[in-house]
């Protein structure tokens, strides 16, 4: 498919001229049957650009401006709507792979070290000063040597949410998305790039001529889960358990029409390779409160507001904590990495909920492929923000496993979007109304 960017601009135009004018749907059904197929050839060009040449001639804004005069037409006149209208699915613009070639990183992608509380924060925070001053001890340079002592007395960190996704590596060369490979080891991963290019919310191209290598995270959208579930539930499967089991398998399905259809995100927090500026170019979450530079002591009052956490749950993506990285790029060249760790960040994970209820009534729960589950109906409580009134019992060994009986009071326990799961029964409360759970305690809602 070859096209010509004059023409379609102009195109773009005269359609945008069209859709500006208020009245245009009190033109002849005839006249707007004609803007309808025009602007279907018209996104489909534009749809051709951003995923497959990487060459985006107008902004999502603008994009998203044709899309919505498409949909107008559609709500006024349903009986014109085609099936390959844009507004009914990304049309087969890409092939069906076999397999993802393995692709190996230049550097190798490590995982930060979690920390779960303020006290593991200040021993990370010791552990790299006291790293800090013993290397600068050894620099023979005063004036070197003054102005980093000074910096480290003076640490500043950035703040940022940590994305519970799946990582992903990007390479850019001459301005364009040429790679994208999920983290895999550590040292090779999948290559994934025909799917990653259908993620609209990632930049395709960077001003920066240079091989640019960053490092992000790619999600589903919670609400997006929640509508692929009821889809997936009503056709008999799976739902999906969380937006990250949702993100992984949905990035490796072997036909991108179908990633397409899943509404992917990216969010990039990470240079690999050249410059941190890069970052700028890339559209990063918005969180309600700004920090640029923050002190050590600014970072544990931040993890002790509760407001931070609530603030991060309330978003449409899924967070598990925050990351905390030094900011300035000469201090954490000089602290390097372990084998495992770079020392120059450092990860701290939001506490899991739990809470305590009671299973008032056990049924089995019939899905549409035959398959039975056992699920505990529950004294309805608020964990996470969520009313919890049932729990998954899974299957007979989780239940000998764990020793929940009818009646028992149980400890639950959410993270993030997890769906709820038992972690254990509170043995301490258990009077003579227990029962173990058999054929006869399970009610069979048929
Ligand atoms: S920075 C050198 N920043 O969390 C630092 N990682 O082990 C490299 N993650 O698998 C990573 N949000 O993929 C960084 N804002 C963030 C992040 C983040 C999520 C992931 C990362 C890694 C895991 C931590």
């Amino acid at each position: 498919m070859s096209i010509d960017t004059d023409i379609i601009l102009q195109e773009t135009q005269s359609l945008q001229r069209i859709l500006s004018d208020q009245n245009f749907l009190q033109s002849s059904k005839k006249q707007i049957e004609d803007i309808y197929d025009r602007l279907i050839t018209t996104l489909i060009d534009h749809n051709h650009l951003y995923y497959i040449d990487n060459t985006p001639l107008i902004t999502d804004t603008e994009y998203d401006w044709l899309f919505d005069g498409l949909k107008k037409i559609e709500n006024h006149y349903p009986d014109i709507i085609r099936d390959d209208s844009p507004s009914q699915t990304i049309i087969g613009q890409y092939d069906i792979q076999t397999n993802f070639e393995k692709s190996d990183h230049t550097t190798p992608i490590l995982s930060l070290q979690n920390t779960y509380n303020s006290e593991e924060i200040i021993d990370w925070y010791e552990s790299i000063t006291n790293m800090l001053n013993k290397k600068i001890s050894e620099i023979g340079n005063e004036e070197e040597k003054n102005n980093l002592i000074y910096k480290t007395q003076n640490l500043s960190f950035l703040i940022q949410p940590k994305y519970d996704g799946l990582a992903i590596v990007l390479t850019y060369n001459k301005g364009k998305l040429m790679k994208a490979v999920t983290r895999g080891d550590g040292y090779t991963g999948d290559d994934v790039t025909e799917n990653v290019k259908t993620i609209k919310n990632l930049s395709k191209i960077v001003t920066d001529k240079n091989t640019v290598i960053v490092r992000g995270e790619i999600m589903m959208p919670k609400s997006v889960r929640k509508s692929l579930n009821i889809i997936r539930q009503d056709n008999g499967e799976e739902p999906f358990s969380n937006t990250r089991n949702a993100a992984a398998g949905s990035l490796k399905l072997l036909d991108t029409n179908e990633v397409a259809k899943r509404w992917l995100v990216c969010y990039i927090y990470d240079v690999v390779q050249w410059d941190s500026k890069i970052l700028q170019e890339f559209s990063q979450f918005q969180w309600p409160q700004q920090w640029d530079t923050c002190t050590i002591d600014d970072i544990i009052s931040l993890i002790n507001t509760t407001s931070t956490k609530e603030d991060l749950l309330k978003a449409d993506i899924d967070f598990d904590g925050l990351v905390i990285k030094i900011a300035d790029p000469e201090i954490r060249a000089l602290l390097w990495s372990t084998n495992h760790h770079p020392r120059r960040a450092i990860a701290y994970k939001f506490p899991a909920q739990q809470i305590a209820t009671q299973i008032e009534s056990i049924e089995r729960q019939v899905w549409r492929t035959g398959i039975l589950t056992p699920v505990a109906n529950l004294t309805p409580t608020e964990l996470s923000g969520v009313t919890i009134s049932r729990v998954s019992l899974h299957n007979r060994d989780f239940i000998t496993q764990k020793d929940i009986q009818l009646h028992d009071r149980v400890r639950l326990q959410r993270s993030g979007e997890v769906i709820p799961y038992i972690v254990g029964v509170i043995t301490n409360r258990r009077s003579n109304t227990q029962r173990k759970i058999d054929a006869d305690t399970i009610v069979c809602p048929a």
